[in-house]
Protein backbone atom coordinates (compact mmCIF):
# COMPACT_ATOMS: atom_id res chain seq x y z
CA UNK A 1 0.00 0.00 0.00
CA UNK A 2 1.15 3.43 -0.63
CA UNK A 3 1.33 5.47 2.14
CA UNK A 4 2.69 8.68 0.50
CA UNK A 5 0.67 11.22 2.45
CA UNK A 6 -0.50 15.14 0.90
CA UNK A 7 2.40 17.42 0.73
CA UNK A 8 0.47 19.49 3.73
CA UNK A 9 1.84 16.90 5.89
CA UNK A 10 5.33 18.26 5.34
CA UNK A 11 3.83 22.48 5.90
CA UNK A 12 5.36 23.26 9.18
CA UNK A 13 1.78 25.30 10.08
CA UNK A 14 0.49 21.52 10.82
CA UNK A 15 3.43 20.82 13.65
CA UNK A 16 3.21 23.83 15.56
CA UNK A 17 0.15 22.45 17.84
CA UNK A 18 2.24 18.95 18.35
CA UNK A 19 5.94 20.98 19.11
CA UNK A 20 4.36 22.63 21.79
CA UNK A 21 2.40 20.06 23.54
CA UNK A 22 5.27 17.92 23.35
CA UNK A 23 7.48 20.59 24.36
CA UNK A 24 5.04 21.29 27.48
CA UNK A 25 4.89 17.13 28.30
CA UNK A 26 8.68 17.30 27.62
CA UNK A 27 9.44 19.66 30.21
CA UNK A 28 7.07 18.92 33.06
CA UNK A 29 8.63 21.64 35.66
CA UNK A 30 8.40 24.55 33.49
CA UNK A 31 6.01 27.87 33.58
CA UNK A 32 4.26 27.35 30.36
CA UNK A 33 2.75 30.47 28.92
CA UNK A 34 2.25 28.65 25.89
CA UNK A 35 -1.66 26.81 25.91
CA UNK A 36 -4.41 29.38 25.17
CA UNK A 37 -6.65 27.37 27.31
CA UNK A 38 -9.11 29.23 29.88
CA UNK A 39 -8.69 29.09 33.79
CA UNK A 40 -10.10 25.62 35.08
CA UNK A 41 -10.83 27.46 38.02
CA UNK A 42 -13.83 28.54 36.96
CA UNK A 43 -15.12 24.97 35.63
CA UNK A 44 -18.43 23.52 36.79
CA UNK A 45 -18.36 20.89 34.34
CA UNK A 46 -20.36 18.58 36.86
CA UNK A 47 -22.88 21.15 38.27
CA UNK A 48 -23.53 22.50 34.32
CA UNK A 49 -24.47 18.74 33.15
CA UNK A 50 -27.14 18.20 35.80
CA UNK A 51 -28.48 21.79 34.43
CA UNK A 52 -29.90 19.64 31.12
CA UNK A 53 -33.83 19.46 32.95
CA UNK A 54 -34.02 23.10 32.77
CA UNK A 55 -33.47 23.05 28.44
CA UNK A 56 -35.78 20.16 28.38
CA UNK A 57 -38.44 22.28 30.66
CA UNK A 58 -38.05 25.23 28.27
CA UNK A 59 -37.62 22.93 24.93
CA UNK A 60 -40.82 21.25 25.93
CA UNK A 61 -42.72 24.58 26.38
CA UNK A 62 -41.76 25.87 23.02
CA UNK A 63 -42.28 23.15 21.37
CA UNK A 64 -45.58 21.80 23.20
CA UNK A 65 -44.05 17.90 23.26
CA UNK A 66 -43.56 16.19 26.60
CA UNK A 67 -40.31 16.27 28.29
CA UNK A 68 -39.94 13.03 27.61
CA UNK A 69 -40.62 13.02 24.09
CA UNK A 70 -37.81 16.07 24.57
CA UNK A 71 -35.15 13.95 26.48
CA UNK A 72 -36.03 11.35 23.14
CA UNK A 73 -35.49 14.26 21.10
CA UNK A 74 -31.63 14.74 22.59
CA UNK A 75 -30.49 11.36 22.13
CA UNK A 76 -31.59 11.00 18.88
CA UNK A 77 -30.14 12.55 15.55
CA UNK A 78 -31.19 16.00 15.02
CA UNK A 79 -31.65 19.29 13.18
CA UNK A 80 -28.33 19.69 11.36
CA UNK A 81 -27.93 23.10 12.04
CA UNK A 82 -29.27 22.77 15.92
CA UNK A 83 -31.61 22.91 18.39
CA UNK A 84 -30.34 26.25 20.66
CA UNK A 85 -30.22 29.10 17.67
CA UNK A 86 -32.92 30.71 19.13
CA UNK A 87 -31.31 31.03 22.44
CA UNK A 88 -27.77 31.44 20.87
CA UNK A 89 -29.64 34.62 18.62
CA UNK A 90 -31.29 35.91 21.76
CA UNK A 91 -27.63 35.93 23.92
CA UNK A 92 -26.10 37.90 20.75
CA UNK A 93 -28.97 40.36 21.00
CA UNK A 94 -28.21 40.72 24.39
CA UNK A 95 -24.69 40.49 24.87
CA UNK A 96 -23.36 42.50 21.52
CA UNK A 97 -26.54 44.02 20.21
CA UNK A 98 -26.62 41.91 17.24
CA UNK A 99 -29.87 41.18 15.61
CA UNK A 100 -29.59 37.86 14.14
CA UNK A 101 -32.66 34.87 13.08
CA UNK A 102 -32.16 31.78 14.25
CA UNK A 103 -32.69 30.62 10.89
CA UNK A 104 -29.08 32.24 9.82
CA UNK A 105 -27.45 30.25 13.13
CA UNK A 106 -25.53 27.17 12.45
CA UNK A 107 -24.40 25.72 15.85
CA UNK A 108 -21.07 24.12 15.15
CA UNK A 109 -18.63 21.43 17.23
CA UNK A 110 -16.38 24.96 18.45
CA UNK A 111 -15.64 27.31 16.42
CA UNK A 112 -12.84 24.62 14.58
CA UNK A 113 -15.62 23.20 12.82
CA UNK A 114 -17.34 26.49 11.45
CA UNK A 115 -14.21 26.95 9.96
CA UNK A 116 -14.20 23.49 8.13
CA UNK A 117 -17.39 24.40 7.23
CA UNK A 118 -16.87 27.86 5.44
CA UNK A 119 -13.86 26.66 4.23
CA UNK A 120 -14.93 23.60 2.70
CA UNK A 121 -18.47 25.01 1.64
CA UNK A 122 -17.49 28.65 0.28
CA UNK A 123 -13.96 27.96 -1.19
CA UNK A 124 -12.93 26.66 -4.96
CA UNK A 125 -9.45 25.83 -4.40
CA UNK A 126 -8.20 26.30 -7.86
CA UNK A 127 -9.52 30.00 -8.20
CA UNK A 128 -10.47 31.08 -4.75
CA UNK A 129 -7.89 32.56 -2.01
CA UNK A 130 -8.14 33.21 2.55
CA UNK A 131 -6.71 36.30 2.74
CA UNK A 132 -5.80 36.17 7.07
CA UNK A 133 -4.65 38.38 9.08
CA UNK A 134 -0.76 38.01 10.13
CA UNK A 135 0.15 36.70 11.84
CA UNK A 136 -2.79 34.53 13.21
CA UNK A 137 -4.48 31.46 14.56
CA UNK A 138 -3.19 28.39 13.12
CA UNK A 139 -6.83 26.81 13.21
CA UNK A 140 -7.63 28.76 10.00
CA UNK A 141 -4.61 28.45 7.81
CA UNK A 142 -3.25 25.15 8.99
CA UNK A 143 -7.24 24.42 7.77
CA UNK A 144 -6.68 26.09 4.31
CA UNK A 145 -3.30 24.29 4.12
CA UNK A 146 -5.00 20.77 4.55
CA UNK A 147 -8.01 21.87 1.90
CA UNK A 148 -5.27 22.75 -0.60
CA UNK A 149 -6.91 26.71 -0.20
CA UNK A 150 -4.61 29.71 -1.18
CA UNK A 151 -3.47 31.88 1.74
CA UNK A 152 -2.31 35.36 1.17
CA UNK A 153 -1.23 36.96 4.63
CA UNK A 154 -2.12 40.72 5.36
CA UNK A 155 0.39 41.66 7.94
CA UNK A 156 -1.34 43.18 11.25
CA UNK A 157 0.09 46.14 12.61
CA UNK A 158 -0.29 47.07 16.67
CA UNK A 159 -3.64 48.41 16.62
CA UNK A 160 -4.44 45.16 14.24
CA UNK A 161 -5.27 45.16 10.01
CA UNK A 162 -5.20 48.06 8.49
CA UNK A 163 -7.97 48.63 5.63
CA UNK A 164 -5.58 50.08 2.91
CA UNK A 165 -2.92 46.76 3.14
CA UNK A 166 -6.26 44.45 2.87
CA UNK A 167 -7.17 46.87 0.08
CA UNK A 168 -3.64 46.04 -1.81
CA UNK A 169 -4.18 42.54 -0.99
CA UNK A 170 -7.18 42.35 -2.49
CA UNK A 171 -6.03 43.94 -5.75
CA UNK A 172 -2.76 42.15 -6.20
CA UNK A 173 -4.65 38.77 -6.14
CA UNK A 174 -7.62 40.03 -8.28
CA UNK A 175 -4.51 41.07 -10.48
CA UNK A 176 -3.11 37.86 -10.94
CA UNK A 177 -6.64 36.25 -11.68
CA UNK A 178 -7.50 34.77 -8.61
CA UNK A 179 -10.59 35.77 -6.34
CA UNK A 180 -10.19 36.92 -2.81
CA UNK A 181 -13.32 35.24 -1.60
CA UNK A 182 -12.86 36.08 2.15
CA UNK A 183 -10.83 37.56 4.64
CA UNK A 184 -10.65 35.90 7.92
CA UNK A 185 -9.55 38.08 11.24
CA UNK A 186 -9.91 38.16 14.99
CA UNK A 187 -10.77 41.88 15.59
CA UNK A 188 -11.05 41.79 19.49
CA UNK A 189 -7.86 40.91 21.39
CA UNK A 190 -6.13 38.86 18.51
CA UNK A 191 -4.64 35.42 18.79
CA UNK A 192 -1.82 35.75 19.35
CA UNK A 193 -1.06 39.34 18.87
CA UNK A 194 -3.29 40.59 21.84
CA UNK A 195 -4.54 43.80 19.80
CA UNK A 196 -7.77 44.97 19.21
CA UNK A 197 -8.88 47.14 15.52
CA UNK A 198 -9.86 50.79 16.25
CA UNK A 199 -13.84 51.88 15.44
CA UNK A 200 -12.44 53.95 12.77
CA UNK A 201 -10.82 51.14 11.47
CA UNK A 202 -13.73 48.57 11.45
CA UNK A 203 -15.96 50.87 9.73
CA UNK A 204 -13.11 51.61 7.26
CA UNK A 205 -12.57 47.80 6.82
CA UNK A 206 -15.87 47.14 6.36
CA UNK A 207 -16.36 49.70 3.75
CA UNK A 208 -13.81 48.45 1.85
CA UNK A 209 -15.23 45.08 1.76
CA UNK A 210 -18.40 45.84 0.91
CA UNK A 211 -16.58 47.86 -2.12
CA UNK A 212 -14.76 44.79 -3.04
CA UNK A 213 -17.85 41.70 -2.29
CA UNK A 214 -15.15 40.18 -0.46
CA UNK A 215 -16.53 38.45 2.94
CA UNK A 216 -15.08 38.96 6.42
CA UNK A 217 -14.71 36.18 8.75
CA UNK A 218 -15.05 37.92 12.23
CA UNK A 219 -13.49 35.36 14.65
CA UNK A 220 -14.82 36.52 18.20
CA UNK A 221 -14.01 34.14 20.77
CA UNK A 222 -11.92 36.68 23.43
CA UNK A 223 -14.61 39.09 22.45
CA UNK A 224 -16.36 39.33 25.85
CA UNK A 225 -13.36 39.19 27.82
CA UNK A 226 -12.57 42.87 27.95
CA UNK A 227 -10.74 44.16 31.13
CA UNK A 228 -10.95 47.90 30.21
CA UNK A 229 -11.00 50.27 27.36
CA UNK A 230 -14.59 51.43 26.17
CA UNK A 231 -16.76 48.34 24.29
CA UNK A 232 -16.66 48.44 20.49
CA UNK A 233 -19.23 46.82 18.65
CA UNK A 234 -18.41 43.72 16.41
CA UNK A 235 -17.84 44.15 12.81
CA UNK A 236 -20.46 42.57 12.23
CA UNK A 237 -23.07 44.81 14.44
CA UNK A 238 -22.46 47.28 11.79
CA UNK A 239 -22.59 45.25 8.72
CA UNK A 240 -26.00 46.44 7.30
CA UNK A 241 -24.57 44.74 3.72
CA UNK A 242 -23.99 41.02 4.25
CA UNK A 243 -20.27 41.48 4.59
CA UNK A 244 -19.61 39.19 7.67
CA UNK A 245 -19.86 35.93 8.48
CA UNK A 246 -19.36 35.57 12.16
CA UNK A 247 -17.63 32.78 14.43
CA UNK A 248 -18.83 32.67 17.75
CA UNK A 249 -17.05 30.11 20.42
CA UNK A 250 -18.12 28.56 23.79
CA UNK A 251 -15.13 27.39 24.53
CA UNK A 252 -13.61 31.10 26.52
CA UNK A 253 -17.15 31.95 27.66
CA UNK A 254 -18.13 28.25 29.13
CA UNK A 255 -15.65 25.98 28.68
CA UNK A 256 -13.86 24.29 25.92
CA UNK A 257 -14.51 20.26 26.67
CA UNK A 258 -18.27 21.44 25.24
CA UNK A 259 -16.66 21.72 21.99
CA UNK A 260 -19.62 24.15 21.17
CA UNK A 261 -19.74 27.01 18.80
CA UNK A 262 -21.87 28.64 15.85
CA UNK A 263 -21.59 30.40 12.68
CA UNK A 264 -23.88 33.32 12.03
CA UNK A 265 -24.73 33.04 7.84
CA UNK A 266 -28.11 34.87 7.24
CA UNK A 267 -27.02 36.24 3.67
CA UNK A 268 -29.43 35.60 1.23
CA UNK A 269 -28.80 32.99 -1.36
CA UNK A 270 -31.08 33.03 -4.28
CA UNK A 271 -31.18 30.18 -6.08
CA UNK A 272 -32.32 29.15 -9.95
CA UNK A 273 -35.73 29.64 -9.59
CA UNK A 274 -35.03 32.83 -7.59
CA UNK A 275 -36.21 31.41 -3.66
CA UNK A 276 -33.96 32.94 -1.25
CA UNK A 277 -32.60 30.58 1.44
CA UNK A 278 -30.56 31.59 4.49
CA UNK A 279 -26.43 31.25 3.61
CA UNK A 280 -26.80 29.01 7.53
CA UNK A 281 -29.34 26.60 5.30
CA UNK A 282 -26.92 26.03 2.57
CA UNK A 283 -23.82 25.18 4.61
CA UNK A 284 -26.20 22.73 6.76
CA UNK A 285 -25.31 21.00 3.53
CA UNK A 286 -21.57 20.38 4.17
CA UNK A 287 -21.92 20.24 8.06
CA UNK A 288 -24.12 17.24 7.26
CA UNK A 289 -21.13 15.61 5.95
CA UNK A 290 -18.62 16.87 8.64
CA UNK A 291 -20.40 16.31 12.22
CA UNK A 292 -24.23 15.89 11.20
CA UNK A 293 -24.96 17.47 13.95
CA UNK A 294 -23.71 19.30 17.33
CA UNK A 295 -24.02 16.50 19.64
CA UNK A 296 -27.41 17.51 21.36
CA UNK A 297 -26.83 16.61 24.85
CA UNK A 298 -24.00 19.16 24.56
CA UNK A 299 -26.54 21.89 23.07
CA UNK A 300 -29.04 21.20 25.81
CA UNK A 301 -25.89 21.88 28.36
CA UNK A 302 -25.34 25.19 26.30
CA UNK A 303 -28.63 26.06 26.26
CA UNK A 304 -29.50 25.25 29.94
CA UNK A 305 -26.63 27.89 30.84
CA UNK A 306 -27.85 30.33 28.71
CA UNK A 307 -31.74 29.61 30.53
CA UNK A 308 -29.98 29.81 33.38
CA UNK A 309 -27.95 33.36 32.88
CA UNK A 310 -31.64 35.27 31.30
CA UNK A 311 -30.36 34.47 27.95
CA UNK A 312 -27.04 36.54 28.64
CA UNK A 313 -23.19 35.30 29.15
CA UNK A 314 -22.52 38.45 30.87
CA UNK A 315 -23.44 37.26 34.18
CA UNK A 316 -21.07 34.23 33.81
CA UNK A 317 -18.38 36.26 32.28
CA UNK A 318 -18.07 38.71 34.62
CA UNK A 319 -17.60 36.01 37.36
CA UNK A 320 -14.06 35.42 35.53
CA UNK A 321 -12.56 38.72 34.26
CA UNK A 322 -11.29 39.56 37.59
CA UNK A 323 -8.72 36.85 37.65
CA UNK A 324 -7.90 37.62 34.34
CA UNK A 325 -7.65 40.99 33.98
CA UNK A 326 -5.05 40.28 37.36
CA UNK A 327 -3.49 37.73 36.12
CA UNK A 328 -2.91 40.38 32.56
CA UNK A 329 -1.84 43.53 35.07
CA UNK A 330 0.75 40.69 37.18
CA UNK A 331 2.62 39.92 33.84
CA UNK A 332 2.46 43.74 32.49
CA UNK A 333 3.58 44.09 36.20
CA UNK A 334 6.64 41.75 36.20
CA UNK A 335 7.80 42.42 32.85
CA UNK A 336 8.05 46.14 33.79
CA UNK A 337 10.02 45.33 37.11
CA UNK A 338 12.48 42.37 35.05
CA UNK A 339 12.60 43.83 31.86
CA UNK A 340 12.12 47.64 31.85
CA UNK A 341 15.31 48.64 31.30
CA UNK A 342 16.61 45.61 28.74
CA UNK A 343 17.38 47.76 25.65
CA UNK A 344 15.09 46.54 22.72
CA UNK A 345 12.74 44.91 24.87
CA UNK A 346 9.05 45.88 25.05
CA UNK A 347 5.57 44.28 24.74
CA UNK A 348 1.74 45.75 24.58
CA UNK A 349 -0.44 45.81 27.43
CA UNK A 350 -4.00 43.98 25.55
CA UNK A 351 -7.29 45.84 26.94
CA UNK A 352 -8.26 42.23 26.57
CA UNK A 353 -8.34 38.90 25.55
CA UNK A 354 -5.71 35.68 27.48
CA UNK A 355 -2.48 36.73 25.45
CA UNK A 356 0.40 39.55 25.16
CA UNK A 357 3.00 40.14 22.64
CA UNK A 358 6.71 40.81 23.86
CA UNK A 359 9.08 41.77 21.30
CA UNK A 360 12.92 40.79 21.54
CA UNK A 361 16.53 42.20 20.65
CA UNK A 362 17.06 38.81 18.91
CA UNK A 363 15.48 35.99 16.82
CA UNK A 364 13.53 33.06 18.93
CA UNK A 365 13.26 29.67 16.98
CA UNK A 366 12.77 26.11 18.07
CA UNK A 367 16.54 25.98 19.30
CA UNK A 368 15.49 29.23 21.54
CA UNK A 369 11.95 27.71 22.44
CA UNK A 370 14.47 24.33 23.90
CA UNK A 371 16.79 26.00 25.73
CA UNK A 372 14.20 28.56 27.37
CA UNK A 373 12.43 25.60 28.98
CA UNK A 374 14.96 22.73 29.00
CA UNK A 375 17.71 25.64 30.95
CA UNK A 376 15.57 28.23 32.13
CA UNK A 377 11.88 26.36 33.20
CA UNK A 378 10.28 28.71 30.74
CA UNK A 379 8.16 28.31 27.79
CA UNK A 380 6.69 30.84 25.52
CA UNK A 381 5.73 30.47 22.06
CA UNK A 382 7.16 32.34 18.93
CA UNK A 383 4.71 34.59 16.67
CA UNK A 384 6.61 32.98 13.74
CA UNK A 385 4.79 29.83 14.73
CA UNK A 386 1.88 31.83 13.67
CA UNK A 387 2.76 33.55 10.77
CA UNK A 388 3.24 32.88 6.67
CA UNK A 389 6.36 35.34 6.28
CA UNK A 390 9.44 36.03 7.73
CA UNK A 391 10.14 39.66 10.11
CA UNK A 392 7.95 37.98 13.64
CA UNK A 393 11.32 36.00 14.62
CA UNK A 394 11.73 38.51 17.69
CA UNK A 395 8.22 38.38 18.56
CA UNK A 396 6.79 36.11 21.51
CA UNK A 397 3.09 35.41 22.48
CA UNK A 398 2.72 35.38 26.65
CA UNK A 399 -0.56 33.82 27.63
CA UNK A 400 -1.64 34.92 31.03
CA UNK A 401 -5.24 32.75 31.28
CA UNK A 402 -3.89 29.32 32.41
CA UNK A 403 -1.42 30.54 34.99
CA UNK A 404 -2.01 31.52 38.82
CA UNK A 405 0.02 34.60 39.80
CA UNK A 406 2.85 33.09 41.45
CA UNK A 407 3.70 31.29 38.35
CA UNK A 408 3.47 34.22 36.28
CA UNK A 409 6.18 36.19 38.95
CA UNK A 410 8.25 33.06 39.01
CA UNK A 411 7.94 32.23 34.77
CA UNK A 412 8.42 36.03 34.13
CA UNK A 413 11.92 36.03 36.43
CA UNK A 414 13.07 33.05 34.37
CA UNK A 415 12.07 34.38 31.10
CA UNK A 416 13.87 37.56 32.12
CA UNK A 417 17.30 35.44 33.24
CA UNK A 418 16.64 34.10 29.71
CA UNK A 419 16.69 37.15 27.55
CA UNK A 420 19.15 38.82 29.76
CA UNK A 421 21.69 36.18 28.82
CA UNK A 422 20.73 35.45 25.15
CA UNK A 423 21.26 39.40 24.92
CA UNK A 424 24.65 38.51 26.47
CA UNK A 425 23.63 41.48 29.27
CA UNK A 426 23.79 39.74 32.20
CA UNK A 427 26.68 37.00 33.34
CA UNK A 428 25.44 33.34 32.65
CA UNK A 429 26.43 31.49 35.84
CA UNK A 430 25.66 27.80 36.09
CA UNK A 431 24.45 28.35 39.59
CA UNK A 432 22.06 30.81 38.42
CA UNK A 433 20.54 28.43 35.49
CA UNK A 434 20.58 25.49 38.27
CA UNK A 435 18.35 28.04 40.21
CA UNK A 436 16.41 29.17 37.62
CA UNK A 437 14.89 25.51 37.13
CA UNK A 438 13.98 24.82 40.68
CA UNK A 439 10.30 24.61 40.38
C1 LIG B 1 -8.94 32.83 17.47
C2 LIG B 1 -9.51 31.50 17.85
N1 LIG B 1 -10.52 30.98 17.15
C3 LIG B 1 -11.06 29.80 17.48
C4 LIG B 1 -10.59 29.09 18.55
C5 LIG B 1 -11.12 27.72 18.83
O1 LIG B 1 -12.41 27.70 19.24
P1 LIG B 1 -13.13 26.31 19.54
O2 LIG B 1 -12.49 25.71 20.74
O3 LIG B 1 -14.56 26.71 19.78
O4 LIG B 1 -12.98 25.43 18.34
C6 LIG B 1 -9.53 29.57 19.31
C7 LIG B 1 -9.01 28.78 20.42
O5 LIG B 1 -8.02 29.02 21.02
C8 LIG B 1 -8.98 30.83 18.95
O6 LIG B 1 -7.96 31.35 19.63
Amino acid sequence: MDIRLKSCFRDPLLEVMNFLNEVVLRYPQAVSFAPGRPAELHFDVERSLGLAPLFVEHRAASTGWTPRAVWNDLGQYNKTNGIINDLIARQLEIDEGLHVRPESIVVTHGCQEGMTILLAGLFDPAEDVLLVSDPTYIGITGLARILGIELVPVSTGEQGLEPADVAAAIDAVRARGKRPRALYDIPDFNNPLGTRMPLAARRALLDLLREREVFLFEDNPYGMFAYDGDPLPTIKSLDEHGVVIYMGSFAKTLYPGLRAGYLVAGQEVVGESGERTPLAAELSKVKSLTTVTTAPVVQAVVGALLLEGGGSLRGIVRDKLPFYRANRDRMVACLEERLGRVPGVRWNRPEGGFFLTVWLPFELDNEGLQACARDYGVIVCPVSYFSLTRGRERQVRLSFSYVTEAQIEEGIARFARFVQDRAGIAPKTAAGLQAAVTP
